[in-house]
């Protein structure tokens, strides 16, 4: 991946992104997202996040190789303190982190927040409780998109403010989106999962140790009505029958997001 050819994931993150946005990527890493938007003139401001040191210089690099150093502005800092009210930052983007981390610098940092951004986010795992911060804070969820690259599933979520949603308890476990749109990635996707999860349950009960993970349950569950229904709907095409068995991997998660490492 380069600026000039981004990954699929985020080049998907970028079609997101509002033509003429002032954006702020936080943990920008190599910041190829925030070079190839301002190298094709789609965005007019861009502030580069980022907590650590290695990525950060990586992300300086790739400015300066640009020639953007005057147009995208690249600074050390945890989460949303890499923004400036005088930026009039109008998107910000969080991709390849956990969505905890996502939630929880959202949280933190809200104050920083203006109150109109569009938020472009990319969680590597535990969607289901950043999507449940975004419900709970006045956000609407506008887009959501699931891709499959490398043997790894990636969830998009685009909110912005707005009316106040109240999302069900399966709406922010498989987004309210992409439930309704229910497309061939997310039955491949979910399948897998029900797959290892009802392994790991019949692992449980094989252990016979009684514990019970009534998580585990609720999911597995949840994941099973979504290929049982027929639900009189002509959207519900596929069913366990008619999805190809894959074969087990460790494919169904994003890979963990890296460890950051403190500032000294
Ligand atoms: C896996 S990389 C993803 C890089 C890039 N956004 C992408 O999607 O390709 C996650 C980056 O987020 C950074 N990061 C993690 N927590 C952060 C925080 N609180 N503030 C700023 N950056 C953070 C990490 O240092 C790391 O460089």
């Amino acid at each position: 991946m380069t600026p000039r050819k981004l990954s699929a994931r985020l080049a998907r993150v970028a079609a997101q992104v509002p033509a003429g946005a002032r954006l702020a990527d936080i943990g920008t890493d190599h910041g190829y997202l925030l070079v190839a938007l301002m190298s094709r003139g789609l965005i007019s401001a861009a502030v580069a996040g980022e907590v650590a040191l290695t990525p950060l210089r990586a992300a300086e690099r790739s400015v300066r190789e640009h020639q953007l150093g005057e147009r995208i502005a690249v600074r050390l800092a945890d989460g949303l303190a890499a923004i400036e009210p005088a930026d009039r930052i109008t998107a910000i983007s969080f991709c390849g982190m956990g969505g905890e981390t996502i939630r929880d610098i959202l949280a933190r940092d809200k104050a920083r927040l203006g109150g109109n951004e569009r938020l472009i986010l990319q969680p590597n795992g535990g969607e289901q409780p950043l999507r449940q911060w975004l419900m709970d804070n006045g956000y609407r969820i506008h887009h959501e998109e699931l891709l499959r690259e490398n043997r790894f599933f990636y969830e998009i979520i685009v909110a912005e403010p707005g009316e106040p949603m109240r999302y069900t308890e399966q709406q922010l476990y498989f987004g309210p989106l992409l439930l309704q749109a229910r497309g061939p990635v997310f039955a491949a996707k979910w399948q897998r999962l029900l797959r290892l999860k009802q392994q790991t349950l019949t692992g449980l009960a094989r252990a016979g140790q009684g514990v019970i993970d009534e998580k585990l349950e609720q999911q597995v569950r949840w994941i099973g009505e979504l290929f049982a229904s027929n639900g009189g709907s002509a959207d519900l095409k596929w069913s366990c029958r008619t999805m190809p068995i894959s074969a087990p991997d460790e494919s169904v998660d994003p890979p963990p997001p890296r460890s950051v490492p403190r500032r000294g």
